[in-house]
Parts: structure tokens; sequence; C-alpha cells
């Protein structure tokens, strides 16, 4: 079905401005429908069938929105909180109200989290069934040992029915503190932290450094975040493609 939008809402939209500007600005002329100037804010536009232009660039407009947010220890994947600061509250974008975490980290975890107003892709990407690895770089109190790897690999009973999957342990460095790279395909809660309390250790830091096989810019700082690039957004869908659901 063809979808209309009003000019100032399709411009908003993609975060040229805020509505109020974008309509002082279309009606300064600065805005073509089809090479042809508008200056009616509540112009109706055929989504991506008919070419808006601001300033001569073309404004493609994107029902959906994906970005790779670096979060930092102290905010909560949530949308809303009634205590704490959310990872969406940090997000600057008029869409802001859609969008959610796909998936939770822990509120002193860091990392990469998926930001967005996609259900289907974040269905996917969550659901244990699709397997999605999720890989982690984590400091333990203690030192991790080749036994700790074959217990992960072999599947780990953290108290729940069923046992963890197997999951992939890779030992960076093994002392009173050692460093490790664990990758899961699973995110039961506080999951990571409840696998190593079972072999008797604790982590002391954790930060999710890769979901889906799209890895965390190492440009973001934590607290960062920028918009999926084409391959990268490419490259979650044709993930989930393969998977089953
Ligand atoms: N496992 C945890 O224990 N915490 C997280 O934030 C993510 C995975």
């Amino acid at each position: 079905m063809e979808k209309l939008l009003r000019l100032d809402k399709y411009l908003s939209d993609m975060d040229i401005g805020s509505r109020s500007q974008v309509r002082t600005w279309i009606r300064k002329g600065r805005v073509n429908i089809n090479s042809i100037s508008c200056k009616k804010p509540d112009q109706k536009v055929r989504v991506n069938k008919d070419e808006v232009s601001f300033d001569g660039q073309i404004i493609i407009y994107e029902e959906f929105l994906y970005y790779m947010l670096n979060k930092p220890a102290g905010l909560v994947s949530a949308t809303t909180d009634n205590r704490d600061k959310t990872v969406i509250d940090i997000i600057e974008s008029t869409k802001s109200k859609e969008l959610f975490p796909v998936g939770r980290l822990d509120k002193d975890t860091e990392g990469l989290l998926i930001i967005s107003n996609d259900g289907e892709l974040a269905h996917k990407l969550l659901s244990p069934k699709n397997k999605v690895d999720k890989v982690y770089y984590a400091k333990v109190n203690g030192r991790v040992t080749n036994e700790d790897v074959e217990a992960f690999l072999s599947g780990i009973s953290i108290g729940e029915p069923k046992p963890c999957l197997p999951a992939k342990l890779e030992v960076l460095s093994s002392d009173d503190i050692s460093q490790v790279y664990l990758t899961i395909q699973e995110g039961k809660f506080h999951q990571v932290k409840r696998m190593f309390k079972a072999v008797g250790k604790e982590v002391i830091y954790l930060k999710r450094v890769s979901m889906a096989g799209l890895d965390l810019d190492p440009l973001l700082k934590p607290g960062d975040y920028r918009r999926l690039t084409e391959d990268e957004l490419e490259h979650l869908k044709k993930v989930t493609l393969q998977k089953k659901e």
C-alpha cells in the first residue's frame, strides 16, 4: 500500500531538523518534490515514489533506523526507567519514541548494543532458536583454566532446568585476574556472570564486543553511537535470513 506522509514530517523523521525548523525551511523554498519547489509543509509525499530534496540533496525516507551504541556502564537497557537514565535517553532522534534496545546488557556492562525501531529484525536477532553469536570480553577474578574451557564447551549448568548451550571460551590471560573472550548463543539473565559463578569465579568487568558477526566500532567511545552502515545492515539481514525463523 502506498504510504503518504506530510512533507514536514517526512523531513523531520529523517533528522533534517525539528518539525518547526523544517516548516520554516520548506516555506523558504529549500525543498523540492520531484525537482519542483514545494513551499507547503502539509504537502503529502508518496514515500519511496516521490523524490524529495533539501538544499539539492536527495533525502531517502527510511522507516527503520539502526544504531550501534557503545553502551557505557550506568545506563539501563530499556526504553524508560523511573530511576535511571536509559540507553534510549542518549539517542538524539526524532523517532526516539519508537526506538528500543535490541536485547539487554546489565547496567554495569559496556559495549555493543543495537538500537532500532525494527521489531522484526530485533525478534530474529534475539530469538533463542536462531542461535546468534554474542562475543563478550571479560575480566574475571581468579585463574581461568582449561577445565573451565571444557565445562563451558560441554554446556554448563547455571541453575535452570536446561544447561547452557555450548559456549566458546578463549583465554587471553590467566592469573589472579584473568581475561577472556566468551562466545554464547543465548541471552539468559546475567548469563555470563552466572556461567563464571558456576565455576567459582566472579566477572569484574564485562563488555560485549560483537553480535551476529557485527563488531563494535573501535572508534566509538563509551556513550558514543552511530547509524549502522548499509553493509552492516545487509550483513545482519543476511545472517538472520540464514537462520531458522
Ligand atoms: N551476561 C551478563 O551477565 N551480563 C550482560 O550484560 C550480558 C551477558
